[in-house]
């Protein structure tokens, strides 16, 4: 049977990592794949997980199956990480535990298709590069509206609520909650605001992928798109992902938060997505979920970890401004002053593909064809070789 199949394409982010790889070059720099880096390349294990997991070691008592929606004090905490400590209390957040926002953003696809087979689901142009392959393969309709503009190097946002305004009753409108995938743009709180009165009068949907939180500004200021919603509108979906703030990639942590009308629809909401998780991978996978649940109800380990992420902000932000020193003195005719505006881990370098290929080929700096930074792979070390490097292909 399986000669019917043609080959696919290798993810064009993933593929990176193994081309950078076996590249030999001692100098070669990976700008590729959104993972955190220290200053010396390596991804640790943040310090409170380790602490978290040896607790778990000593502590834990059972491995036994918890259920469809995960662990109950897990989406406990991540609720009130997301929508903050007062919100929930009237019963209409349903919360469940996902295998990374990747499961999340299909269960929430899944569901939204149960609930409205004809639903629209307006993403960004551009957004992550997997979002239209893992939303579209459920069969749910994509349009896409306007977000960057790059000849100005910012948020077309004229462009993006026009766009927006011929999006119909019902229809998802699909935003980053924080340090947007793939141009490091955010929207302000001003234009967060009049995204909201546009969803409101319209009646539409936001579905808010908040993958993220913490990398921006901080936890509690990261979430301020999720909260603003949350008080005007009725019904809301969001997926969240601990890959990124725990560093727990490979774990695959993640929850779906979904605001129904009133208590009575997020009861029936959360039992239909716990059918559509029975039937897709049944139960979640429980480790990293429960060294993050650990993390946040302890008040110790939390402020550790509150500490450590403060230092990766602090440590994307520094090599930002290393990295547009270093061009204005290798390529002074040029202006990269828009990646002081971009926050989180990526930003758009502003090159061609044709350039992208040449800093792989000739420099061994690998990012992908859109010309996406990942400002993680920026070092003390390499800021200089990396400012030439993208000197040399302009
Ligand atoms: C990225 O955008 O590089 C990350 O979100 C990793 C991935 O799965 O694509």
């Amino acid at each position: 049977m399986f000669e019917t199949l043609t080959p696919k394409p290798a993810d064009s982010i993933l593929k990176l990592i193994g081309e950078h790889q076996s590249d030999t070059r001692a100098e070669k720099v990976d700008l590729g794949v959104g993972v955190y880096r220290d200053a010396t390349g390596n991804t640790p294990i943040l310090r409170a997980v380790k602490k978290a997991e040896q607790w778990l070691v000593d502590k834990q008592t059972s491995k036994s199956y918890l259920g469809s929606r995960g662990d109950a004090v897990f989406c406990d905490a991540i609720q009130r990480m997301v929508f903050g400590d007062a919100a929930g209390s009237d019963g209409r957040i349903a919360t469940i535990q996902t295998p990374g926002g990747s499961g999340a953003l299909r269960v929430a696809a899944e569901l939204a298709l149960r609930s409205n087979p004809d639903v629209t689901t307006w993403v960004s142009d551009p957004t992550w590069s997997n979002h239209t392959p893992l939303l579209g393969e459920t069969g749910i309709r994509l349009r896409a509206y306007p977000y960057y503009d790059s000849g100005s190097r910012s948020i077309d946002f004229g462009a993006m609520l026009d766009a927006l305004g011929e999006a119909e009753q019902g229809d998802l409108i699909l935003l980053h909650g924080c340090c947007h995938n793939p141009t490091g743009m955010d929207l302000s709180v001003e234009q967060w605001q009049q995204v909201a009165d546009l969803v409101q009068k319209r009646k539409l949907i936001p579905f808010i992928d908040l993958a993220y939180q913490g990398f921006a500004h901080g936890i509690e200021e990261d979430a301020y798109g999720v909260r603003l919603m949350y008080e005007r509108v009725p019904e809301m979906m969001v997926t969240h992902s601990c890959s990124k703030n725990f560093g727990l990639y490979r774990d695959r942590v993640g929850a779906m938060l979904l605001v129904a009308r009133d208590e009575e629809t997020a009861q029936t909401v959360d039992s239909q997505a716990q059918f559509v998780v029975r039937t897709m991978y049944s139960l979640p996978p429980d480790h990293g979920a429960a060294v993050v649940s650990r993390i946040l109800h302890d008040a110790k380990l939390r402020a550790d970890w509150l500490t450590e992420l403060d230092a990766i902000r602090q440590r994307l932000k520094g090599m930002r401004s290393a990295l547009v020193a270093a061009l204005q003195e290798a390529a002074p005719d040029h202006d990269f002053s828009h990646i002081l505006r971009t926050t989180g881990m990526f930003a758009y370098l502003g090159v061609s593909t044709e350039q992208v290929e040449r800093l792989i080929k000739d420099r061994g700096v690998y990012l992908p064809g859109s010309s996406r930074i990942n400002v993680c792979g920026i070092t003390p070390g390499n800021v200089r070789y990396l400012a030439d490097s993208i000197a040399s292909v302009l």
